[in-house]
């Protein structure tokens, strides 16, 4: 096994799209950022400088982290950010997972534009498919032009009309002209005439899952999120924030121009403040001309902007492929967790006593079970876990239900006046929950009406989890559990919770650690749409959490307690 050893200098930059010069926060001048190429089993050493303005932290999305929490990553969760002019080495194995993973900022919005693929390699070179010629990211994310902690700022105030400018692949926007008609550079895909590519997708978007097409091409679907997936075919691949996806197209078309599209899948109305945001790209054979001999270049056909089935069955098609043999999915369940996606109302500026459903006295708040996870700079979560001084910081009852059980999908929930008239009223906790180590976890996520109909794409840090069935509407016990896939379940990281559905998921809490399980879509995360699960030590030094590294940041020492 290699070391594979990098500096991250994340600075500010401006870069000129649309006629308009925006200065944004980058690491080491590139958008997306540098790729990290490992092979199973290898080592990363990343040394991160910070010359923001505001502190920063990096989170490496799907590692496994077993026995390195401390290098996680998680604001506050996890470590305390890097503060302006400091710098910090994450050094952490990739062990026992191949495929997409990628690694972003994880501290105000800054992972909109703080962000880059991790790619890892088979150790014998060979994949359970054919050997593509050649792998390409695709990197699907936005172009903002406000500044990021500044869209932080207002959101936590409970502002949320900003959109981004454009959609955009591998940092290029693609289908927008500037001012003067030029129009924005495109993402362009070289290929040979019968060749296989695997384009490895990740969707870094803050806001936004997307569909994705490429005119006259399928597609085989053949992992997310470093596990390997039963292959599927498809001529549409759908991807919320967070998830990757490993996918093989074959150059098989006659040789020409193709248009690609990226756009963003938006739940129905009432959400309509948000633009069809698209990119747009072109696959392009060896040999063709650029104008294509006059030819017009084919565009495909993509569904509509609020189209929110194909999202589903996209994902419900999926099954793990059990190469290599990875572990069973545990039979037994020790804690089992029914978790409502919801939305709900508190009192502005900290207020007890204001009138809960007036608008102008309260925030609306995202909830898990009617908890809505309160942001602090105080400490971060892990080392008061570690040094046993949590109390007053966050409690360890995180509910095993909503308190009061609902029609959690009656579409007639979602109200025709302003939110904050008919939201429960919700209080601001950190409330985790603790876990015995190796114990077996079921959670069922349940998306609820009340959050304008949004979708959910769930993540847990630090391990990789069994989807063992999503569904529609309310989830019910009695005749749910039969759809439970316990013999081929796809192994996730990041799961797309269906608006208006449900997801149940398994996994055994094996890593010692504190782990943030948060909404990926940026705006539920400020809402307090997250949690932490504090996974402890198994019986030996071997299964329990190392102490940390010496340049652990802690908050007000050497570490940031600014946001
Ligand atoms: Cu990519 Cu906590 O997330």
């Amino acid at each position: 096994a290699a070391i594979v050893e990098h500096t991250f200098v994340v600075h500010e930059m401006n870069m000129t799209h649309l006629c308009n010069s925006t200065k944004v926060y980058v690491v080491n001048g590139q958008l997306p950022g540098p790729q990290l190429d490992v092979v199973d089993g290898d080592t990363v050493v990343v040394h991160l400088v910070n010359e923001l303005p505001h502190g920063v932290t990096i989170h490496w999305h799907g590692v496994r982290q077993l026995r390195s929490c401390w290098a996680d990553g998680a604001g506050y969760v996890t470590e305390c950010p890097v503060a302006p002019g400091g710098n910090r080495t994450y050094r952490f194995d990739v062990s026992g997972q191949v495929g997409t993973l990628w690694w972003h900022a994880h501290v105000t919005c800054l992972r909109a534009s703080v962000h880059g693929a991790i790619v890892v390699r088979p150790k014998d070179g060979r994949y359970p498919f054919p050997t593509p010629a050649r792998d390409v990211p695709i990197v699907i994310g936005e172009w903002w032009t406000l500044d990021l902690v500044e869209l932080d700022r207002r959101n936590l105030d409970g502002n949320f009309e900003d959109d981004p400018l454009s959609a955009t692949l591998n940092g290029k926007l693609g289908d927008l002209s500037n001012c003067s008609g030029v129009p924005e550079e495109s993402f362009v895909l070289d290929v040979e005439p019968g060749k296989t590519y695997l384009l490895r997708f990740i969707n870094t978007a803050l806001f936004s899952e997307y569909f994705f097409k490429v005119a006259g091409h399928t597609f085989t679907v053949v992992g997310a999120d470093a596990n390997y997936l039963t292959p599927f075919r498809t001529d549409m691949v759908t991807i919320s924030p967070g998830e990757t996806m490993d996918v093989l197209m074959v150059a098989d078309a006659p040789p020409g121009l193709y248009h690609m599209t990226a756009v963003a899948n938006q739940p129905p109305p009432p959400d309509l403040q948000i633009r069809a945001l698209t990119s747009r790209g072109l696959v392009r054979y060896a040999g063709v001309r650029a104008d294509n001999g006059g030819a017009p270049v084919p565009a495909p056909l993509m569904p509509g902007q609020h189209d929110t089935m194909p999202s589903y069955y996209f994902r419900g098609n999926f099954t793990g492929l059990a190469f290599p043999s990875r572990h069973r999915v545990p039979a037994h369940v020790d804690e089992r967790l029914f978790v409502t996606l919801g939305l709900g109302s508190i009192c502005r500026g900290g207020k007890k006593d204001c009138k809960l459903r007036r608008s102008n006295e309260t925030i609306t708040v995202a909830t898990m079970n009617n908890v809505s996870f309160h942001h602090q700079t105080a400490a971060s979560l892990l080392e008061r876990h570690y040094d046993g001084t949590g109390e007053g910081l966050y409690t360890e009852d995180f509910p095993d239900r909503p308190p009061r059980p609902y029609n959690y999908t009656n579409m007639d929930l979602i109200p025709v006046g302003p939110l904050e008239e008919v939201l429960e009223p919700t209080t601001k906790a950190i409330r985790v929950r603790r876990f015995k180590y190796n114990s077996s976890v079921e959670i069922v996520f349940q998306s609820t009406a009340l959050l304008q109909s949004d979708p959910n794409p769930m993540h847990l840090h630090g391990h990789d989890f069994f989807v063992l069935a999503q569904g529609l509407g309310n989830f019910d016990p009695k005749k749910d559990v039969k759809k439970f896939n316990y013999h081929n379940p796809q192994i996730r990281n990041t799961v797309h919770v269906p608006r208006v559905g449900w997801t149940a998921i398994r996994f055994i809490a094996d890593n010692p650690g504190m782990w943030y399980l948060h909404c990926h879509f940026e705006f539920h995360i400020v809402m307090g749409m997250a949690t932490a699960f504090i996974v402890e030590d198994g019986p030996t030094p071997e299964t329990s959490l190392p102490p940390p590294p010496a340049d652990f940041k802690r908050c007000g020492t050497n570490g940031f307690s600014k946001p």
